[in-house]
């Protein structure tokens, strides 16, 4: 077989398909996202985030007892190695928690019992574990570095009540809780996204789930990804700081050629489905807590980019103030996306190492011509 590229892909592999996956359908004209088939909008109305983390990981509905023996499972790995802590409390308090997240996380892998598998059932043994201890890694971040105690997990309680109590001391309301569990579902999966991609690269060395887990974090935090979410909340902050209007501002930002963070994707070409209900949710929050500021500021940049830029907001631009409302800093949004899209990159490594074969695209060369003489040191 020949070893001469064939094809050019553009710039950001924009439209390239890069691998057979029954994970995930997107049809960004149309504005669909479906989780093994099953459409995002019916997951957000009547499922909760583990029966969609078991949908996607096992690639079926479960039944009443599999839900039940999955929910028993993340419950039962609701611990965290205490050296793993102790590496926590040696991290400087300023440490950014995705960073504290990604060390973390690497850090497990020397304490997991099935390391040096990567067979089907261990694999889904690691993902339960994962699962469990990223939002633990999360919130036990933020309790360490603001001088708190450390919360003990509550194993009856669901994936993001759990979270919500370790984080903050006390139980969650009925509709932090829903809130957040939507979100969850909302965010658990996407193609073949920026992080999922490295997750999936890195499976395909034959390396460990721990490892592709560690590179889709690294992935995720970048502000044209996950890191969105933050920036975005970052910009409400800005206009609500300069008491600026904040179609004045987005005007300004977009005459000096900045992008404006929590708008346009790489596959959406009309309205993403997620922003949907995470709209929803911010306005009925700012409602019911009687300060609708940061969805009113929102929705006015969102009728400005779509009048007059037509781009359309995206996942991340109303999970910001969705998460401001409930409380949750800003550094913790794109740890929170993790502690979610942990359910897809699994499902995605998990595919992987199923039916694998080495991911090794070619690039198209562009450098000095061949052969370019070499000159020694001194005649440079
Ligand atoms: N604000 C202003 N203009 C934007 C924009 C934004 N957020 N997103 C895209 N555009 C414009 C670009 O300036 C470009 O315009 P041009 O053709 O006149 O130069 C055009 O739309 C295409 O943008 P491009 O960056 O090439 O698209 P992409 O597919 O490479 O990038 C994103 C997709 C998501 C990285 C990009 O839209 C972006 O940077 N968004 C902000 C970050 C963000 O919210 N990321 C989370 C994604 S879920």
């Amino acid at each position: 077989m020949s070893t001469t590229p064939t094809a050019t892909a553009g710039k950001g592999l924009e439209g390239v398909v890069a691998a057979n996956s029954g994970i995930c359908w997107i049809d960004g004209e149309q504005g669909i996202l479906s989780y093994r088939g099953i459409d995002i909008h019916e997951l957000a109305k009547n499922s909760n985030f583990e029966e969609t983390a078991f949908l996607l990981i096992n690639g079926k509905l479960p039944t009443r007892s599999e839900l039940d023996t999955f929910r028993k499972e993340l419950a039962q790995a609701r611990e965290l190695h205490p050296e793993v802590i102790e590496i926590m409390r040696r991290t400087p308090k300023q440490t950014k928690p995705m960073e504290v997240l990604r060390t973390a996380v690497s850090a497990l892998s020397a304490y997991d019992p099935d390391e040096d598998s990567n067979e089907h059932a261990a694999n889904l043994r690691k993902t339960n574990r994962l699962l469990s201890q990223i939002p633990m890694i999360i919130a036990i971040w933020d309790r360490l570095r603001k001088n708190k105690n450390i919360v003990p997990a509550d194993k009856a309680l669901s994936h993001a009540a759990n979270f919500l109590l370790m984080l903050n001391g006390e139980k969650p309301s009925e509709t932090a809780e829903k809130t957040l569990d939507i979100a969850l579902i909302l965010h658990a999966e996407h193609e073949l996204n920026a992080s999922t991609f490295a997750a999936r690269v890195i499976a395909a060395t034959l390396a460990d789930m721990h490892s592709a887990i560690t590179g889709a974090l690294g992935a995720l935090k970048g502000p044209l990804h996950g890191g969105a979410n933050e920036a975005t909340m970052r910009t409400l902050y800005a206009i609500d700081k300069a008491g600026a209007d904040p179609v004045e501002y987005v005007k300004e930002q977009l005459a000096n050629k900045k992008k404006i963070m929590g708008f346009g994707h790489r596959v959406y070409r009309t309205e993403d489905p997620r922003a949907t209900h995470l709209r929803r949710m911010s306005e009925a929050l700012g409602k019911s807590s009687g300060n609708p500021k940061w969805f009113n500021m929102s929705r006015a940049i969102e009728q400005y980019m779509l009048d007059e830029k037509h781009i359309n907001a995206n996942v991340d631009f109303y999970s910001a103030s969705t998460y401001t409302m409930l409380g949750i800093d800003i550094d913790l949004f794109t740890p929170i996306f993790s502690m979610s899209r942990m359910a897809g990159w699994a499902a995605h490594v998990i595919e992987q190492h199923d039916d694998n074969r080495l991911i090794r695209p070619r690039a198209e060369y562009i450098g000095p011509e061949y052969p370019n003489k070499y000159t020694p040191i001194e005649q440079r």
